[in-house]
C-alpha cells in the first residue's frame, strides 16, 4: 500500500479534475441504481394498474435516467482517463530524467533489457491501476452496497437468496478465469521461445547453411511449437466448456430466483415489478463481486511493478555533486593520482594504490596486459566512478569537490567502439556543440579525416545513419567520434583503445587524426599496438592494478622489465601480421 500512496502523489497535481470525475462517477452510479426501481413501477403500472398515462411518464423518466447516465459516465471516463494519461506521461519523463542522474555503475550492473522493461512494461502495468483502482472501488461499492440496501428493504428473504447464489457464480468464473489466464501466459512464453529461435535462424542463416544444420533447427523450432501446442490444448479444453458453463450457471441462478420470486408473487408477498427489479439488482450486485476479484489481481501486479519502478527512482547516483561542489575553472590539464584505490566489488581490488603526476599538455600512454585496470584508471580520471580511497586532482583541485558538468565539459573520451545515435551524420558530430556553425563542424570533420567519406555518402552531412539509414564501418564511426571530440575541444583527452577494432588502413587514417587531436592537450592513450606509443612523453605500465614501471620508451626498453617483454612480444606479433598482409 505504501507504493500505492506514492502513486497517488503522481495524481495530486490533478486533484480538481479527479474530484470532478469522482462526482460524475457517483451521480452515474446512483442513477444506475435507480433504474430498476423505475422499471419495477413500470411493470406494476402495466400489469397491475394498467394505467397508460403513467406508463408513458415512467418510460420518459427512465429514458431521462439513461441520458443522465450517458452524460455523467462520459464526463467521468474522460476526466479519469485523461488525468491518468497525463500523470503517467509526467512519470515516464521524470523517470527518464532520473536515469541521467545515475552513475555508470548502475548501467553496467544491469542488462539493458531489464532497465528498458522497468521503464516501459512496468509503467504500463502501473498505468492500468493508477486511476482505475479508486474509480472501480468507488463505482462498485456504490453498486454493491446500494443494491443490497435497496433489495433488503424490499424483501430480505429474496436478498438472502441472491447473496448466496451470486458468489457461486463469481467463484466459478474466477477459478476458471485464473486458470485460463495462467495458460495464456504460458502459451505466450512458449511462443516467445519459438520466436527467439526464428530470429536466431534469420540472423545466423549463414552459419546454419554452412554447417548444414537445417534439420537440427527444424527440430528445435518444432519442439518449441509443440510445447506451446500442448498448453494451447489444455486451454481449449477449459475454454470450450467455460463459456457455456457460465451461461448455464447464470441461467440456473436466474431460474431459481424466478421460481422463488414467482412463488412470492403468487402468494402476494411481492408485486411482479418487484420480482423484475430483484433480478435486475441481482445482476448489478454480481458485477462488483466479479470486478473486486479481478481488481485484486491487477492491484497485486501493479504493486509489484511500482515497487520495481520506485526502486529505480529511489536510487541516487554514486558519483554526484556534493552540496558544496564548485564549478572547475578552465583547465590547463595537470593530472595527479594520489594513492588511488578502487574496486567494483568489495572482494576484488582493481586499482591498488596508484600514484603519478602528469604535466599539462603531456601525452601519457597506458600499457599493460588485458585486465590490468587501464580502462578503469581512465574512467576514474573521467570521474565515471569515484576512488574508494586516495585522491585524483586536476590542476591541483580534488575531483570530488568539483561540479561534474563543469569538469565533463573539459574532458573528452574516444572509446574503443562508437555507437552513433539515429539521425544524420551532422547531428552526431554536432552533439558535442549544439548549434555550431557548419564551417566549424567541417573543419573538425576534416581534421578527423572524416570529411571525404562523409561527402561520398548519399546525402553528405545530412545522411541518416543507423537502422533506418546507411551503415558506417567501425573506422568511419571512429572518425565521427574523433570529429566530435575535436569539436568539443577538451583540455584532457582519453583514447581507450580507439583504434584497436580497426583494420590497418582505417587505423592509419585515424592515427593521423588522433595525433592532431592530441596536440596541446593532456592526453591519455591506451593503445593495443605499441608502435603508436613510441612518441608518448611518458609511458605508464600497469599490471594487476599496480603501476609497475613508468618512463619514456627508451628508458623502459633499457630496463628490460614488463614493458620490454610486452613490446618485444607485440613487435613479433606485428611482424607476423604484416607478413600475413603481404602474403
Ligand atoms: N563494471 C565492472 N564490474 C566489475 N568488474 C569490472 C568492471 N569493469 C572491469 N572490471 C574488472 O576490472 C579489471 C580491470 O578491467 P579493465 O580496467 O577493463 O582492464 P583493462 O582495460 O586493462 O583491460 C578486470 O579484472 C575486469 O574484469
Ligand atoms: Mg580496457
Amino acid at each position: 500500500m505504501h507504493s500505492y500512496k506514492r502513486l497517488l502523489v503522481l495524481l495530486s497535481p490533478y486533484k480538481n479534475a479527479l474530484f470532478l470525475g469522482a462526482f460524475c462517477l457517483v451521480i452515474a452510479s446512483l442513477t444506475n441504481l435507480a433504474v430498476p426501481l423505475y422499471i419495477k413501477k413500470l411493470v406494476d403500472v402495466v400489469m397491475v394498474e394498467k394505467n397508460m398515462a403513467l406508463m408513458n411518464n415512467l418510460t420518459l423518466s427512465i429514458a431521462g435516467l439513461f441520458l443522465i447516465q450517458l452524460i455523467f459516465s462520459t464526463a467521468h471516463n474522460y476526466l479519469f482517463d485523461l488525468t491518468e494519461k497525463r500523470a503517467i506521461t509526467d512519470f515516464r519523463i521524470k523517470l527518464f530524467k532520473h536515469l541521467h542522474t545515475l552513475s555508470l555503475s548502475f548501467f553496467v550492473k544491469r542488462r539493458t533489457g531489464e532497465i528498458v522493461s522497468r521503464m516501459t512494461n512496468d509503467i504500463t502495468t502501473i498505468e492500468n491501476i493508477v486511476t482505475d483502482l479508486p474509480a472501480t472501488l468507488l463505482q462498485q461499492s456504490i453498486r454493491l452496497f446500494g443494491g443490497i440496501i435497496i433489495i433488503t428493504y424490499m424483501n430480505w428473504k429474496l436478498t438472502g437468496l441472491i447473496l448466496v447464489l451470486a458468489p457461486v457464480l463469481v467463484v466459478f468464473a474466477r477459478t476458471f478465469g485464473r486458470r485460463l489466464k495462467k495458460l495464456s501466459t504460458e502459451i505466450q512464453d512458449k511462443l516467445a521461445v519459438s520466436t527467439t529461435i526464428l530470429e536466431e535462424n534469420i540472423s545466423c542463416i549463414q552459419v546454419v547453411k554452412s554447417f548444414v544444420r537445417e534439420h537440427l533447427e527444424n527440430q528445435r523450432f518444432g519442439d518449441a511449437l509443440e510445447d506451446s501446442y500442448q498448453s494451447a490444448k489444455k486451454r481449449v479444453i477449459i475454454s470450450s466448456f467455460f463459456g457455456p458453463s457460465i451461461g448455464f450457471i447464470a441461467f440456473s441462478t436466474s431460474l431459481i430466483l424466478l421460481w422463488y420470486g414467482g412463488r412470492e408473487v403468487i402468494l402476494g408477498a411481492i408485486s411482479p415489478g418487484e420480482l423484475i427489479a430483484f433480478i435486475l439488482y441481482a445482476t448489478i450486485i454480481a458485477g462488483p463481486m466479479g470486478s473486486f476479484a479481478r481488481l485484486y489481481a491487477r492491484v497485486q501486479e501493479g504493486m509489484g511493478a511500482s515497487k520495481r519502478v520506485f526502486e529505480i527512482l529511489d536510487m541516487e547516483g554514486e558519483v554526484r555533486d556534493t552540496s558544496d561542489a564548485k564549478p572547475i575553472p578552465e583547465l590547463s590539464g595537470k593530472v595527479e593520482f594520489d594513492n588511488v584505490r578502487f574496486h567494483y566489488r568489495e572482494d576484488q581490488e582493481i586499482i591498488k594504490g596508484i600514484h603519478f603526476t602528469v604535466e599539462p599538455g603531456q601525452t601519457v600512454a597506458l600499457v599493460g596486459p588485458s585486465g590490468a585496470g587501464k580502462s578503469t584508471l581512465v574512467q576514474l580520471l573521467h570521474r565515471f566512478y569515484d576512488p574508494i580511497s586516495g585522491e585524483i586532482r586536476v590542476d591541483g583541485i580534488p575531483l570530488k569537490t568539483v561540479q561534474l558538468a563543469s569538469y565533463w565539459k573539459q574532458i573528452g573520451i574516444v572509446p574503443q567502439e562508437t555507437i552513433l545515435f539515429g539521425g544524420t551524420i551532422l547531428q552526431n558530430i554536432e552533439y558535442a556543440k549544439p548549434g555550431v556553425l557548419k564551417e566549424e563542424l567541417i573543419v573538425a570533420a576534416k581534421a578527423a579525416n572524416a570529411h571525404n567519406f562523409i561527402m561520398e555518402c548519399p546525402d553528405g552531412y545530412e545522411t541518416v545513419v543507423g537502422e533506418k539509414g546507411i551503415r558506417l564501418s567501425a573506422g568511419q564511426r571512429q572518425r565521427i567520434a574523433i570529429a566530435r571530440a575535436i569539436l568539443k575541444n577538451p583540455h584532457i583527452l582519453i583514447l581507450d583503445e580507439a583504434t584497436s577494432a580497426l583494420d590497418n588502413e582505417s587505423e592509419l587514417l585515424i592515427q593521423d587524426a588522433l595525433e592532431r587531436l592530441m596536440q596541446g592537450r593532456t592526453s591519455f592513450i591506451i593503445a593495443h599496438r605499441l608502435s603508436t606509443i613510441h612518441t608518448a612523453d611518458r609511458i605508464i605500465v600497469l599490471d594487476k592494478g599496480m603501476l609497475v614501471e613508468s618512463g619514456t620508451h627508451n628508458q623502459l626498453m633499457q630496463k628490460k622489465g614488463l614493458y620490454h617483454k610486452l613490446y618485444t612480444l607485440k613487435s613479433l606479433q606485428m611482424v607476423e601480421e604484416t607478413e600475413n598482409i603481404v602474403n
